[in-house]
């Protein structure tokens, strides 16, 4: 037998073990993992002395905008950048035109996303209440990763566009959901045994407070988070952990920005309900105080904090409350995002910075690779039901492999990203530690920061449908 692939020599990392070996790959698998070299040849080799050998970098959260305002970003751009970054698979956001709100959408979005994509993905479905409670049942048997839930958010009548700036008494809107709508929504939801995934703000308390800053005329940084203040997420996250317990569902925090927030996550997650929360690099690595340097390029929903978030957000990290971390890629066009503060749409570009700025982290002590490799692969694999398809280097499993240079330095740069946006809070941030290598099932995408896989590379993972959220 001939091997297709040997990574030779490199640090072979897990969330819990850290060994030199040889990895050999075949027909997009794991064949083998040993110290010793192996009588077969392989037909490509990788060197990855001084390297360290990760299980493919996923990334839970991502909004390509496609089918949809594809100006902004589309799935080959998005997954591109991605496997620049080191990402093996994306989840991909269902805030798209269509949405994937029932079975024939998110077939219809598989044949879309399969044609472009460079790396694996997953797909969200859309929780929209009464207009697909009915549907719920056959977007989990299609094998949808789990069910987002934009809470807080009104969205377009026709394009379920979100609409980021709402008002009441706008037109051609579907208002807010009221509490009642959203426990429907979760009883639904729990009959699948997948997560209910939700954007935590909330709209009664933004629009209230929102009006009277900007009554006032204020139009600062601070004044967008008097708008839109810390209270905003934990009213939201303890009213769906009550709502949570009550239907049995598993409720999962997107993005959380607020130590408030995590901290209520953690009491809960002791009397041992099944809640569990994500963050992102920028509210790890930023603070109200980085936005006079950054400016409204780092408006996203929600908003970044202040500093004892961060702090409480890297607590939440290092004890486990945190489950992953995720990019919330969600890209528009530098003149959208060249407004005033108030009006401008909230997101940004993160899926190829986030490798990086969480190798960086590593280096300067915030946390260590093993860390690192729980919170980008193997949780976030485990989590939604593809381990150990997903987020293991183990005999078998798919070989979804990023080799990264601890050594490297970089400088993130915007007009370097892959993605069709170059809207991003971290231009210019010096990071050290780079992925060379992504290999999606045996395949290499990235080599050396140059793109050299195909488009349509990508296929579609699918997550189990019975309760535990495991493969079956
Ligand atoms: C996201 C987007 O633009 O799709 N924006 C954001 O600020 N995070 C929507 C979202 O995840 O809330
Ligand atoms: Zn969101």
């Amino acid at each position: 037998m001939v091997w297709d692939l040997k990574i030779s020599n490199g640090t072979v990392v897990s969330g819990s073990e850290m060994f030199q070996a040889n990895v050999y790959i075949k027909d997009g698998a794991i064949g083998a993992i040993t110290n010793e070299t192996l009588e077969e040849e392989a037909s490509e080799t990788i060197d990855a002395t001084g390297k360290h050998v990760l299980p493919g970098l996923i990334d839970t959260h991502i909004h390509s905008r496609d089918p949809g305002p594809t100006y902004k970003e589309d799935f080959a751009h998005s997954t591109r950048a991605a496997a620049a970054g080191g990402i093996t698979t994306v989840f991909e956001m269902p805030n798209t035109t269509p949405p994937v709100n029932n079975a024939a959408n998110f077939d219809l979005q598989k044949e879309n996303l399969s044609q472009k994509a460079y790396v694996d993905f997953g797909l969200w479905a859309i929780c929209i209440g009464p207009l697909n409670n009915a549907n719920i049942k056959e977007l989990n048997a299609k094998g949808v990763i789990g069910f987002k839930f934009f809470w807080g958010y009104a969205v377009h009548k026709e394009t379920y566009q979100l609409m980021y700036n709402y008002k009441p008494g706008m037109e051609n809107v579907i208002p807010p959901f009221d509490d009642g709508d959203v426990y429907e929504m979760m009883e639904e939801v729990e009959k699948t045994g997948k997560l209910f995934a939700v954007h935590a703000e909330s709209s009664e308390l933004i629009q209230k407070l929102t009006d009277r800053v900007e009554k006032q005329g204020g139009s600062s940084y601070e004044d967008l988070l008097e708008g839109r203040p810390n209270l905003a997420e934990v009213l939201t996250v303890a009213k769906g952990i009550e709502m949570a317990k009550a239907s049995g569902v598993r409720f999962h925090v997107l993005h959380v920005s607020t130590k408030e927030a995590v901290d209520t996550i953690r009491d809960v997650q002791k009397q041992g309900y099944p809640i569990t929360v994500e963050t992102c690099p920028h509210y790890m690595f930023l603070s109200n105080e980085d936005y006079e340097q950054i400016g409204p390029q780092m408006k996203v929903y929600p908003p970044v904090k202040y500093k004892k978030d961060q702090v409480g957000i890297w607590e939440g990290i290092a004890d486990g409350t945190i489950s992953h971390v995720c990019s919330d890629h969600a890209p528009h066009t530098e003149e959208e995002k060249d407004g005033d503060l108030w009006s401008i749409p909230a997101g940004m570009c993160g899926v190829e910075s986030m490798a990086s700025l969480m190798l960086n982290a590593v280096n300067d002590g915030k946390l260590s690779i093993k860390d690192l490799v729980r919170l980008l692969s193997e949780e976030p694999a485990k989590l939604f039901g593809i381990y150990p398809k997903k987020g293991a280097i183990r005999v078998s499993t798919d070989a979804d492999i990023t080799i990264v240079d601890m050594e490297k330095e970089m400088v993130i740069k915007r007009e370097n990203l892959h993605s069709k946006s170059k809207v991003t809070a971290f231009d210019g941030f010096k990071v050290k530690g780079v992925p060379t290598h992504t290999i999606v099932r045996g395949k290499i995408i990235m080599k050396d920061g140059n793109i050299i896989g195909e488009k349509g590379t990508g296929e579609l993972v699918i997550s189990g449908s019975n309760k535990a959220g495991v493969v079956s």
